[in-house]
C-alpha cells in the first residue's frame, strides 16, 4: 500500500489496531473464538466433565486443548476428536454450535442413543470427514450425513441406506459391522468419487452384477451379507487395495484380472454358485 501523506499513515495504522481488537474480542488468548469455546465446554460438560477432558479448560486457550483444531486466521473450531476415551453419553448437541467444523472423530467411546441430524453438510457446510465407529449408536442413518468420508463401523445401526444418499459424492463410506438392511445399490455408479465401500456384516441385499464400479473405487467389502447376482465385469480391470464378497448369494464366473488374483479363495467363498479362479473351475 503507497500511503500519500502522514494523516493516511495514522489512519491505517488505527484501522489496522481497531481491527486487531475486534478480532481479539470475538477470541479467546492464542485466537480462540469464544462462542466455539463455550460450545467446546458445552460438550465437555454433555460427555459428564470426564476426567480425560480436565485439560479442557480456562487456563489454556481453547484451540490448544487435547483434540481440537482451529484455523488460524479465525480461531473457529475446524477438528474435534473424543477418540477412545471410553465415555458414555449421547451425542453432543452443542457439536451443532461448532459451524466451521471439518472433521469430528468421537470413535472409540460407548456413545449411545441415535447419530443426530445436524452432523451433515446442511448444518456443518465445512464437514467432509466424520467418525464415529466403535460405539453403540443405533437407530437409522439420518438422510442428512452425507459426508464425504463417513465412518460408523460397529454400532448398532438399523434400516436402510437413506434415499437421499443417492445423489450424494462420497469418498470412503465404511459402515460395516451393524445391522444395516435394504438396497446399497444407489451408492455405487461410474460416476461417483467413491473409492472405499465397506458394507460387510450387514443384511444388505442387492443385485451386485446391475451395479456400476465407480471409477475410482479400489476397495470394495461386502462380505456376510445377502448380496445376489454376479460379480460385474469390470472388477477385472481394477487395482484392488481390499476385495471381499465372501458369504452372500453371489452366482457366475469371477472376472479374471491380475487384481483379482492377488485374493484368495476366503474372499469369495460361501457363495450361491460363483466359480472360476480362485474358486474351482465353472461346469461350462
Ligand atoms: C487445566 O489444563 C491444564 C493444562 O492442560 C492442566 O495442567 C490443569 O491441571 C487444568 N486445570 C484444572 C483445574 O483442571
Ligand atoms: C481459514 O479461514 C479463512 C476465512 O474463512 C479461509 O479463507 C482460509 O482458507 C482458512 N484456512 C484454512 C487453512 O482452512
Ligand atoms: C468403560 O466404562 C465402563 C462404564 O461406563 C466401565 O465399566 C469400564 O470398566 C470402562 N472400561 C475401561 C477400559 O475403562
Ligand atoms: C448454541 O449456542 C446458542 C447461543 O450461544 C445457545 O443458546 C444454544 O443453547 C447452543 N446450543 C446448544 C445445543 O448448546
Amino acid at each position: 500500500m503507497q500511503l500519500k501523506n502522514r494523516r493516511e499513515a495514522v489512519t491505517a495504522t488505527v484501522l489496522v489496531a481497531v481491527s486487531v481488537l475486534a478480532t481479539l474480542a470475538r477470541t479467546d488468548g492464542a485466537l480462540c473464538d469464544k462462542s466455539d469455546k463455550a460450545a467446546l465446554l458445552a460438550v465437555k460438560s454433555a460427555l459428564g466433565n470426564p476426567l480425560a477432558l480436565s485439560g479442557w479448560n480456562s487456563t489454556v486457550a481453547c484451540c490448544s486443548w487435547e483434540g481440537i483444531s482451529c484455523n488460524a486466521t479465525t480461531g473457529r473450531v475446524t477438528d474435534l476428536t473424543v477418540f477412545a476415551l471410553n465415555i458414555s453419553a449421547p451425542v453432543p448437541a452443542a457439536i451443532a454450535n461448532l459451524t466451521a467444523l471439518q472433521s469430528v472423530n468421537l470413535a472409540y467411546n460407548q456413545l449411545y442413543g441415535s447419530i443426530p441430524a445436524f452432523l451433515g453438510p446442511r448444518a456443518l457446510p465445512d464437514l467432509t470427514f466424520l467418525r464415529l465407529d466403535g460405539n453403540r449408536l443405533s437407530g437409522a442413518i439420518p438422510p442428512t450425513a452425507t459426508v464425504f468420508n463417513l465412518l460408523l463401523v460397529g454400532n448398532r445401526l438399523t434400516g436402510p441406506i437413506p434415499a437421499a444418499f443417492a445423489g450424494a459424492a462420497f469418498g470412503d463410506v465404511e459402515l460395516s459391522d451393524n445391522q444395516l438392511t435394504g438396497d446399497a445399490s444407489a451408492l455405487f455408479g461410474a460416476e461417483k468419487p467413491l473409492n472405499a465401500l465397506s458394507l460387510s456384516r450387514n443384511r444388505f441385499r442387492f443385485d451386485l452384477g446391475r451395479v456400476e464400479l465407480p471409477e475410482a473405487m479400489d476397495i470394495l467389502e461386502i462380505d456376510h451379507n445377502m448380496v445376489y447376482g454376479s460379480i460385474p465385469a469390470a472388477a477385472a480391470e481394477r487395482k484392488w487395495l481390499a476385495f471381499d464378497v465372501s458369504y452372500n448369494q453371489l452366482c457366475g464366473p469371477i472376472p479374471q484380472g491380475r487384481y483379482t488374483h492377488r485374493f484368495g479363495a476366503k474372499h469369495f467363498a460361501g457363495n450361491k454358485c460363483l466359480c472360476g479362479r480362485p474358486l474351482p473351475p465353472c461346469a461350462y
